[in-house]
C-alpha cells in the first residue's frame, strides 16, 4: 500500500505534484467542478493506472486538462465552432469533444476518435498544469460508481493507499462535473449537462441538442454517446427514490414514506429544499439548498449523497427540481443516483389515505 498524503497547495507541494506526474504517478487535485485524479495524458502506463485506482471500466474515456490553448495543436483538431466556445467559457466547467491526434494514447479515449478537452479555472488546477507543463488526463477522483468528491476528505476516503498525493484546495465551487459538449456532431450535443447550461451555450453558438439519455436510463441496445452514461453512477449505498408533485403534496408524501420505511426497520431520511427543512424535521432532512437557487443545489448534491453513505442510510426520499438550466445537471445526477426510481406525490398520498 502506498502512503497517501493530503497537502495544502503551496509552491512546494505543487512542484512535488508536478514531479510525481512527470514520473508517471497519480496526483489528485481540486478543480472548480469536482476533484480530479490526474495522470500524464501522454504516458499510457500512467493513464492505465488511473483506471486501476478508480476501478473504472477501460471503455470509459478520460478528459484531458490543459492550461493554455497553445497545447491543443499537438493533441487534437480544433473545429471552427470551438473558438467562440473557448473564448466564452474557458477557463471554466465546459469540456469539448474534438477529433483526436495520434499523440493521445488509446487508453485515454478508450479507442474513440474524439478526445475530451477541458481548461479548468481553479487556481490550483491551473498552477499544477502550468508547473508540470503536461496535458493531464483526469477523471473525477472517486472510486468508480461513487459520487464525485467535492472535498479532499472524500478523495482521501476513496483513494487512500492508492495514490501518493492529494492537493487540498478546499470545497469545489460548482460541485457537479463539467458540461460535456460534442462539437463534432452536425448539431452540437450536450452529452453530460453541467454548470455551463444549454441556454448559455446557445447564446454563443445557436441551437444545441441534449442527448436523450440525460434524463432517463439507456434503452436496451441504445448506443451511449458518452460511455460514462452507461454505468450506475453517483449512487450512494442506500436506495434513493425521487418524489414529484406540488410542494405540499411532496412534503406530506415524503413524511409518510419515511415513517413507513422506519416502521419496517430501515434507516430512512429525506433530501429536501431549505424551505421544507422545518416541515420535515422529523424525517432527518438533508438540505439541498434553496429551491430558488439551483446552483446551490448543484453545489451541495454530491456532498449530501456522500453524507448518506457516512450515515449508512438504507432508504432516502428526495425532492426534485425542474430540469432547466443548472436544474438539468442536478436532475441528471439525482436521476442516476435514484436509478430513475420516481413516485408521484398524489399517488403516495392516496395510498396512505392522507388528506391535506
Ligand atoms: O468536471 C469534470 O469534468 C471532472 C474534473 C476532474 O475535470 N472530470 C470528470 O471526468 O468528470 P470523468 O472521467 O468522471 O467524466 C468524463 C465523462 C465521462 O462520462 C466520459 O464517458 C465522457 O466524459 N467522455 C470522455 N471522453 C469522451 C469521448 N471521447 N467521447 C464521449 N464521451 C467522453
Ligand atoms: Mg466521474
Amino acid at each position: 500500500m502506498i502512503k497517501t498524503r493530503v497537502s495544502p497547495a503551496t509552491p512546494e507541494s505543487l512542484l512535488e505534484a508536478a514531479q510525481l506526474l512527470k514520473e508517471g504517478q497519480l496526483v489528485a487535485f481540486p478543480t472548480e467542478t469536482v476533484y480530479g485524479l490526474g495522470a500524464n495524458a501522454l504516458d499510457p502506463d500512467a493513464v492505465l493506472s488511473v483506471f486501476a485506482a478508480k476501478g473504472r471500466p477501460a471503455d470509459n474515456p478520460l478528459i484531458v486538462h490543459i492550461w493554455d490553448t497553445a497545447q491543443l495543436d499537438d493533441l487534437c483538431e480544433v473545429p471552427r465552432l470551438a473558438h467562440p466556445l473557448m473564448e466564452a467559457f474557458w477557463p471554466g466547467p465546459l469540456t469539448l469533444l474534438m477529433p483526436r491526434k495520434e499523440t493521445i494514447p488509446d487508453a485515454v479515449t478508450a479507442g474513440l476518435d474524439t478526445v475530451a478537452m477541458r481548461m479548468p479555472s481553479h487556481p490550483v488546477a491551473r498552477e499544477l498544469l502550468r508547473v508540470c507543463g503536461l496535458p493531464i488526463a483526469a477523471p473525477s477522483a472517486n472510486r468508480s460508481g461513487k459520487p464525485s468528491p467535492t472535498s479532499s476528505k472524500y478523495v482521501y476516503q476513496d483513494m487512500q493507499g492508492r495514490i501518493p498525493l492529494i492537493l487540498d484546495g478546499g470545497d469545489c465551487d460548482v460541485g457537479l462535473e463539467s458540461t460535456v459538449l460534442d462539437i463534432t456532431s452536425s448539431v452540437p450535443t450536450i452529452l453530460r449537462p453541467g454548470g455551463i447550461t444549454k441556454g448559455m451555450l446557445e447564446k454563443v453558438i445557436g441551437p444545441v441538442n441534449v442527448a436523450g439519455s440525460v434524463l432517463r436510463p439507456l434503452k436496451a441496445g441504445e448506443k451511449a454517446l458518452s460511455p460514462g452514461m452507461r454505468y450506475r453512477h453517483y449512487a450512494p449505498k442506500g436506495e434513493v427514490t425521487l418524489v414529484e408533485g406540488e410542494p405540499d403534496q411532496v412534503v406530506a408524501a415524503m413524511r409518510a414514506l419515511c415513517t413507513d420505511a422506519r416502521e419496517h426497520g430501515l434507516k430512512a431520511c429525506v433530501m429536501c429544499f431549505s424551505e421544507h427543512m422545518d416541515e420535515l424535521h422529523s424525517c432527518d432532512p438533508h438540505d439541498l439548498g434553496s429551491i430558488q437557487d439551483p446552483r446551490a443545489t448543484a453545489h451541495r448534491l454530491f456532498y449530501v449523497l456522500r453524507q448518506l453513505d457516512d450515515e449508512e442510510m438504507d432508504v432516502i426520499y428526495s425532492e426534485v427540481l425542474p430540469p432547466d438550466g443548472v436544474g438539468l445537471a442536478v436532475m441528471n445526477r439525482l436521476g442516476r443516483a435514484a436509478s430513475f426510481r420516481t413516485l408521484k406525490a398524489p399517488d403516495v398520498i392516496s395510498r396512505y389515505g392522507i388528506t391535506l
